[in-house]
Parts: structure tokens; sequence; C-alpha cells
């Protein structure tokens, strides 16, 4: 979700201003999503990057984290939404973790839509504490190094269970990945806009979604129509 302080530049206001816009993009983007009957929806909320921020706006983001947590749960136990965080989430302050947790245990039994907020997220850390699972369970004898597959690999991420994103959206026109869900987006098809992402709403995201629904993705194959 990137552009939030581009768009509040360029109306002279603080970044802040344009994180809770983008806020309101979350809220709307999250509705759609489950109107539409996607599965996951997977939102890049802060990166372990982001950490080195100045340390108001860290501390305006976290604030605005747990304030959209705690007013939200209710319109998304109302829509079926099931919530998950994926990230060192240990790293965010005790009380944006205890309103999560407080979020995940509130909707889990939800069969809609999953949110998922990546939280202190990197998709390098993440494969990094995949390897150190691995690593402990191969020293305590639990698995052999022969065990160690592509599917069993996704089981140590914080995605285990997850299925991979079909379509990574980035906003703002930026044309780099930036960490984000490294391993699993292998074969996801990849829309860019310019959009920032608090203007990003609904007929933004329908458009996405359009422009994913003419994609031929062939997985590395040929199409079934090409003749060799
Ligand atoms: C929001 O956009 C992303 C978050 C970290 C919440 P930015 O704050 O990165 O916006 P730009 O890139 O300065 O426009
Ligand atoms: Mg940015």
């Amino acid at each position: 979700m990137d552009g939030n302080g581009r768009w509040a530049k360029r109306r002279g206001l603080p970044r802040i201003e344009g994180h809770r816009a983008g806020a309101e993009s979350v809220r709307e983007i999250v509705r759609v999503a489950g109107e539409m009957g996607l599965k996951y929806l997977t939102l890049y909320a802060f990166s372990t990057e982001n950490w080195q921020r100045p340390k108001l706006e860290v501390r305006a983001l976290m604030h605005l984290l747990e304030f959209y947590l705690q007013q939200e749960i209710p319109e998304l136990a109302k829509n079926n939404v099931r919530l998950a965080a994926i990230g060192r989430l240990h790293e965010l302050p005790s009380s944006a973790q205890r309103q999560l947790e407080k979020g995940i245990a509130a909707l889990k039994d939800n069969t809609g839509l999953t949110l998922v907020l990546a939280l202190s997220y990197s998709g390098r850390a993440e494969i990094v504490d995949a390897v150190r699972a691995i690593a402990r369970d191969v020293k305590t004898g639990a698995i052999e190094i022969a065990d160690i597959t592509e599917e069993s690999f996704g089981r140590y991420l914080y995605t285990a269970g997850m299925p991979d994103p079909d379509l990574l959206i980035r906003t703002s026109g930026e044309l780099r990945v930036s960490n984000f869900l490294l391993w699993q987006i292998s074969y996801a098809e990849i829309y860019v806009t310019e959009t920032l992402w608090p203007d990003f709403r609904k007929a933004a995201f329908l458009n996405a979604l359009d422009d994913y629904s003419k994609r031929h993705r062939r997985f590395g194959k040929v199409a079934s129509s090409d003749s060799v």
C-alpha cells in the first residue's frame, strides 16, 4: 500500500493525513474483496524497513493500526472476514499485539475472506526465520535433510497453509517488489498502477481484477493451444 506520503504532500498535508486516508482505502478494498468472493487479501501494512522512519511517523502508524483493529472488528465480523497476520509480530508494540490477537480470536470462525496483515514484515527475514526453524528440526531429528522440499519449506513460512498470491498489486507506480512475499510470489501476476494508495478505491481495484482476468497464466509451460 504505497503512496500515502505523496498523496498528502500533493495536498500540502502532513504525511500522517495520507496514512489516515489510506486507512479508508483499506476499509473499502477489504469490503469489496469480500463482496467479490476473494478468499485471501494480504496487505503490506508495515515493513521491517519502515521502523527506520521518523519516530513520530512510526508511532502514528502503530496508533492507526490499533485504532483500525479496534474500530473495524464489528464490521469485519459482519462481513464474515477472518483475520491473520504475518511478520515479526513480536516486534510490534505490546498494545498492538494484544489488539491483533483479540481481532484474530474474535474472527477465527469466519469463513469468508481471510484478511492477512503483513506487519513488521520482510520477505528475506521470513525466509531466514524458516531456515532457522528447519535447522532446529533437523538438529533435534524431527525431520531429515531429505524431507526439505519446496512443499515442506512452505510450511515453515509465516504463510503456512495459505495459498500463494495470484495477483500482486503495486500502487503509486513503483516498479519493485520491496521485500514482499519473496518466496510466495514466484508465479504471481504483477499489476502496477500509478494510483496512490489513498486514491485506490473500488473502481481502481475492479480495474486491477479485470486486467488480471485477461492474463494467460502458463506457469512456465506453453499454452495448450500452441503447436510445438
Ligand atoms: C504508505 O505509503 C506505506 C506505509 C508504510 C504505511 P508511504 O508512506 O510509503 O508513501 P510515500 O511512498 O511516501 O508516498
Ligand atoms: Mg513509499
